[in-house]
């Protein structure tokens, strides 16, 4: 159930943080914090610390972060609703009563569960049986070693009709619940239900919090079917699960990247090979309910697909389905395994360097979606050529956010005119490299990518210079990493020219992304253990201008946030301001209905943006200034 807000706050309020895990480590005053040896890992000195007024614990050696609760959930191996139990109980408080739909409802799906997780113990028991000896010998060719099968809970389900149904009959589980729970079938005809998996390796899979809410059987016999999966029940959706989730979410943030793979074995073998951030769709094509489960967990989803044809269609499927779904800051990247490998055997016959090589190179989205329009198009005519810039032109129609439309308008005309400078170059008598002539291969230039890209970044005068803002909107972060709290993503999809700017910008998205309730303290001293204190320092330095104050870390944060906004405003309208300029010129150019309605588009982003601009009433004031600007 959901609880009360008021109700939490009371809870954390009641139950004193310090007090809380002083009964865990020893706890000694510093300042206006605690500190002590981290419960969460093996350690000497103390970097662990207690900040009773925020509410919060940090360790700075583990990265271990939050409050009671979780501090609750993650002592005591308690989910959240037990561990709001336990803290209220300390507290001498009442648990909320609930609605009697939503205790039945909770209720339901606990009984749920333990039928899952009681079905998934089983299965692991059979497969060391000596019914499972051709389930073990298969992984063993396999070369998935004990500790990985052990770790994701494989098992197997014998060749019988009944024998999962009985074994679960005589735990008093009711017929109906295993029917509910999609693991035995009842036949139309009215005969007896019978066990869905037979002679089947068994994958469980689970939910975000690692629950077993469904199976994947892989066929070790020649079933029509190679994999099964469970049919879709209260517990299981199978567009809104990803396979290894629970696993992979924390190792995603670690990473910083999340892996797509197609498979279950491709995912386990990733895992074992050191990738353990790889997460797989269930059999079917990446939905949009998976697709933003991903961009919660990493800005770029990597899709590694198989390199085969159905791996190509999978990637076009991916890259369609993100098109709407696309904000600043978030979009997929692409690996296809070579001569028509999965990630499974790529890592087995050529180990983790090359999928880490392969990985360094994955193709962004935005490259995908060109080449896709490129290939197999004849390109002599205008009016072919103008086939595909109408066709881009749809592409970029589906994308709904403005921003990013806007940049992969700019980023398809780029690559037009590039296109068209190496085409007449190499009609007028140049020699194509190699590379040149892979390049309109879709995933042919793989490696080639990076360098064309940087190549494409400095012949663009638009990207030209960040200028001061650019300096000051990442300094203000700095000082004042609250702004995150509500404008990551802005922040996520600034685009700095700068290296050294770019350098800094990133880590602290990398930084954010792992690490909640950041304050400038914690902020910067992640930041220098990094080695950016000197570049910091100059940040800083440069910032002292007359109408810089609200960068400085003295502002008062509504002050620094509202200087923030305007900034941020002033940096895109000038670039939309740019777009219009440009579109009003191809229309003068060339008086075609598509150069109308770019202009006509780029207008109306502008004048949202204008629209949009940080409100400045009382800009100033909470620092005690009677004017901002
Ligand atoms: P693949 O055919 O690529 O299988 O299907 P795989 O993972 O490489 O398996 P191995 O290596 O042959 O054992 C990829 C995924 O598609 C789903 C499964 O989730 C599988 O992991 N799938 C495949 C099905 O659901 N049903 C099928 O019949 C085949
Ligand atoms: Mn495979």
């Amino acid at each position: 159930m959901a609880f009360p807000p008021q109700f939490l706050d009371e809870i954390r309020n009641r139950v004193s943080l310090s007090e809380l895990i002083g009964r865990r480590t020893k706890l000694v005053k510093k300042g206006r914090e605690f500190s002590g040896l981290c419960p969460f890992h093996n350690e000497k000195t103390p970097s662990f610390t207690v900040n009773e007024e925020k509410g919060f614990y940090h360790c700075f050696g583990c990265g271990a972060h939050g409050d009671q609760v979780e501090f609750v959930k993650q002592t005591e191996g308690l989910n959240f609703r037990e561990a709001i139990e336990r803290l209220a109980d300390m507290a001498g408080m009442q648990m909320p009563v609930e609605r009697p739909q939503e205790r039945a409802r909770r209720e339901k799906s606990a009984t749920l569960h333990e039928v899952m997780e009681a079905a998934a113990q089983w299965y692991t028991a059979q497969l060391s049986t000596q019914s499972g000896l051709h389930a073990r010998q298969y992984l063993e060719n396999r070369q998935m070693n004990l500790e990985a099968q052990k770790f994701f809970r494989l098992g197997f389900a014998p060749n019988s009709r009944t024998a999962l149904k009985e074994a679960m009959l005589s735990r008093k589980i009711p017929e109906a619940l295993l029917l509910e729970a999609g693991l035995i079938i009842k036949p139309d005809d009215g005969r007896d239900t019978y066990d869905r998996f037979r002679d089947r390796l068994m994958f469980p899979i689970t939910d975000a919090r690692g629950r077993v809410i469904a199976f994947g059987g892989r066929a070790l016999g020649d079933a029509p079917a190679k994999y099964l999966n469970s049919p879709d029940t209260p517990l299981f959706h199978k567009g809104r699960v990803l396979y290894n989730m629970a696993n992979a979410r924390p190792k995603a943030f670690d990473a910083g990247q999340i892996l797509v793979a197609e498979g279950y074995m491709d995912v386990i073998a990733l895992a074992s090979f050191g990738f353990e951030h790889a997460v797989a769709p269930l059999g079917t094509a990446v939905t949009e309910e998976q697709l933003q489960i991903l961009w919660k967990m990493a800005p770029e989803p990597v899709l590694c697909l198989d390199g085969d044809a159905a791996g190509i269609r999978a990637a076009g499927r991916a890259a369609e389905r993100a098109l709407p779904l696309l904000k600043p800051g978030h979009s997929l990247r692409f690996v296809l395994l070579p001569d028509g490998q999965d990630p499974d055997d790529l890592l087995k016959s050529q180990g983790a360097q090359a999928m880490q090589d392969l990985l360094a190179q994955a193709k962004p989205l935005s490259d995908l979606l060109w080449e896709r329009e490129l290939e197999g198009r004849a390109l002599e005519t205008p009016e072919q050529k103008a086939a595909l810039e109408a066709s881009l032109g749809q592409v970029v129609a589906q994308i709904q956010d403005g921003t990013v439309q806007n940049y992969y308008q700019r980023y398809f005309k780029n690559r037009l005119w590039e296109w068209g400078r190496q085409s007449r170059q190499s009609y007028s008598g140049f020699k194509k490299s190699d590379k040149k002539a892979n390049q309109n291969k879709r995933f042919a230039n793989q490696s080639g990518f990076n360098g064309q890209k940087r190549q494409l970044r400095s012949s663009n005068p638009q990207r030209g210079g960040d200028g001061r803002g650019g300096d000051l909107l990442v300094l203000t972060v700095i000082n004042h990493p609250k702004i995150l709290e509500n404008e990551f993503d802005e922040f996520a999809a600034l685009r700095l020219t700068s290296p050294a700017l770019d350098r800094v910008h990133r880590a602290i998205i990398e930084i954010a992304s792992s690490e909640s309730d950041l304050d400038e303290e914690g902020l910067k001293h992640h930041l220098n253990q990094r080695g950016f204190s000197q570049q910091i320092g100059e940040l800083e330095k440069s910032a002292q201008g007359d109408l810089d104050w609200f960068a400085g870390k003295d502002a008062a944060f509504e002050d620094a946030r509202q200087g923030w906004r305007h900034l941020l405003a002033r940096r895109k309208r000038k670039l939309l301001q740019d777009e219009v300029e440009l579109a009003e010129k191809l229309l003068g150019e060339d008086l075609t209905s598509e150069n109308l309605d770019r202009l006509k588009m780029a207008q109306k982003a502008l004048r949202e943006a204008e629209g949009n601009e940080a409100d400045l009433d009382g800009y100033g004031v909470a620092s005690g200034r009677s004017s901002g600007f």
